[in-house]
């Protein structure tokens, strides 16, 4: 991101960890940017980054391919930050003898503090920690002194303040190390000399600022979905160039039930944003005919997507940038960083390669929670900005199998139910997501004195601060039962009704 303001780098090892870092380190309002392990210091150097965080990974440093870094990432040019296998590299790369693991340390562990440094400078002698390794350092490199260890004497901190390199076996980043945050921070604020002035509203006024530039007095099409992220980079954008954005919103036929009044009435009405509303189910369902394999879905979505931008855009005449909310978790997944491709997310992976519209995206470098306080920063209304996630494929990831107009209006009718008896129990805030599923098989089932032989309804809730993990919610087992007699009596098709007890990891939240 174009900015002057203080910036971190996370240099990516392939740590399940890393977006947690990257978090933890914008919650302590510093900006920051992962990037992969093979970038060069030459390469990171002209933007000025006032510090570098090493995340963990699950390789051993002597593994056969396990991920290096350039070794000048570590001259002490600027000051660096080892995490777990972040650490261990460090050591291994400066001269220090990392071992194997036949004493893994898995779960929590208690830190005893000798040399404080800055990085525990102020904190107790004694602190909980979360660990998670199997290699350990043995002798730290040249230069580093040992800071903290755990029981039987491994080495859990080291430091060379000279050239302001610190390592730590154990995660600051998660839940578990309570201290974890006042850690980073003093790393941010006492190492690296970070200010911490990265705000909702600081975010705002740089990007209307960038926008007003990029775009000139140029028009832009916005892709409008009505979830958080094409809202509130509709609301920015709109911010910045006013009624040189137009919306459009595609009824793609996989929307939720009432979806499009509520969009219309909530930007058109409230916003007084300039929108195109376009019918077409029947396109997209045709292009999905027969489809059943989720990427494939996807990509036909996606790439329809674009399409009917392309030709409203056309319609509109000379129009350059299109619009789209993609956020910084969709940009890492998609393999932008050195994380495997999970999904294709249809706002990045789906493009055709022959879009003719400049991308433009100010809401990429944000995770979710941040995203909304930029929307609340906007003025956006709570009911917009708390809405709930709607993956961009819709409904169609929501019924595993083949994509017909009757299979999606069951989904639909069960999400509607469930989603009011949600609302009645108050509980709209504290779940992350809730939908349901449609599962392609059947079961046998009675209703009335009749045989029934029907679908399955999946009802999926779940818990989670940024969609990169979540935990299913525990939802009272009285309000599971009146959605479940509500679904199986009010649609039909459907006799049975589960509920999904599983987390993210091993599980993805969509099923699709
Ligand atoms: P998964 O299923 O990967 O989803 O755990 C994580 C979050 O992303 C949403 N999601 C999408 N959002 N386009 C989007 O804009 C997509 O293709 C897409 N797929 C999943 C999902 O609803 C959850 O909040």
């Amino acid at each position: 991101m174009p900015t002057d303001r203080d910036l971190i780098y996370v240099i990516d090892f392939g740590a399940q960890y890393t977006q947690l870092i990257a978090r933890r380190i914008r919650e302590a309002r510093v900006y920051c940017e992962i990037v992969p392990h093979t970038s060069t210091w030459a390469e990171l150097r002209p933007h000025n980054p006032r510090g570098l965080v090493f995340s963990g990974g699950p390789a051993s440093v002597y593994a056969d391919g396990a991920p290096r870094c350039d070794p000048d990432l570590l001259s002490g040019e600027a000051p660096a930050l080892g995490i777990c296998y972040g650490m261990q590299l460090m050591a291994f790369l400066l001269g220090g003898r990392v071992g194997g693991g036949e004493h893994r340390e898995y779960g929590p562990a208690r830190l005893a503090v000798n040399r404080p440094g800055l990085l525990f400078d102020g904190l107790p002698r004694e602190i909980d920690v979360w660990m998670s390794h199997g290699d350990r350092v043995d002798s730290p490199p040249p230069g580093f002194e040992i800071a903290a260890v755990t029981s039987g004497n491994v080495t859990a901190a080291m430091f060379d303040p000279q050239r302001r390199l610190y390592g730590v076996q154990f995660h600051p980043e998660v839940r578990h190390t309570p201290q974890g945050r006042e850690i980073l921070a003093h790393f941010l604020y006492r190492i690296c000399g970070c200010k911490g002035d990265w705000t909702p509203a600081s975010f705002v006024e740089e990007q209307v600022a960038a926008i007003r530039q990029t775009v000139g007095s140029r028009r832009v099409v916005g892709a409008l979905s009505g979830g958080v992220d094409s809202s509130v980079a509709a609301a920015l954008v709109y911010r910045a160039i006013g009624d040189q954005l137009t919306c459009i919103f595609v009824d793609q036929g996989l929307l939720r039930k009432d979806e499009r009044s509520q969009v219309e009435s909530a930007f058109r009405e409230s916003l007084g944003m300039r929108i195109i509303t376009v019918v077409a189910p029947e396109r997209f369902l045709n292009k999905l005919k027969d489809v059943a394999d989720p990427e494939r879905k996807r990509r036909i979505i996606g790439n329809e997507f674009v399409r009917v931008f392309e030709e409203e855009a056309s319609r509109l005449g000379e129009v350059d940038f299109l619009l789209q909310g993609t956020l910084y978790p969709d940009v890492i997944e998609s393999g932008a960083g050195s994380a495997a491709v999970i999904k294709t997310h249809h706002n990045v992976g789906g493009i055709p390669a022959d879009l003719k519209l400049k991308l433009l995206e100010p809401l990429r470098w944000l995770f979710k929670d941040e995203v909304r306080q930029v929307g609340l920063e906007l003025g956006l209304p709570e009911g917009i900005v708390w809405r709930q996630p709607f993956p961009g494929p819709g409904l169609a990831v929501r019924v595993p199998g083949e994509v017909t107009e009757e299979r999606l209006a069951m989904v639909r009718e069960a999400d509607w139910i469930l989603r009011q008896e949600v609302a009645g129990a108050g509980l709209e805030r504290s779940i992350w997501q809730y939908f349901t599923v449609l599962l392609p098989v059947r079961s046998v089932g009675v209703m009335g004195d009749e045989r029934t032989y029907a679908h399955p309804i999946v009802i999926r809730a779940v818990t989670s601060e940024d969609a990169m993990t979540a935990d299913w919610a525990r939802l009272p087992y009285d309000l599971l039962g009146r959605v479940s007699s509500r679904i199986v009596n009010e649609v039909p098709g459907v006799n049975r009704v589960l509920y999904d007890i599983t987390s993210k990891p091993p599980a993805t939240i969509e099923w699709e």
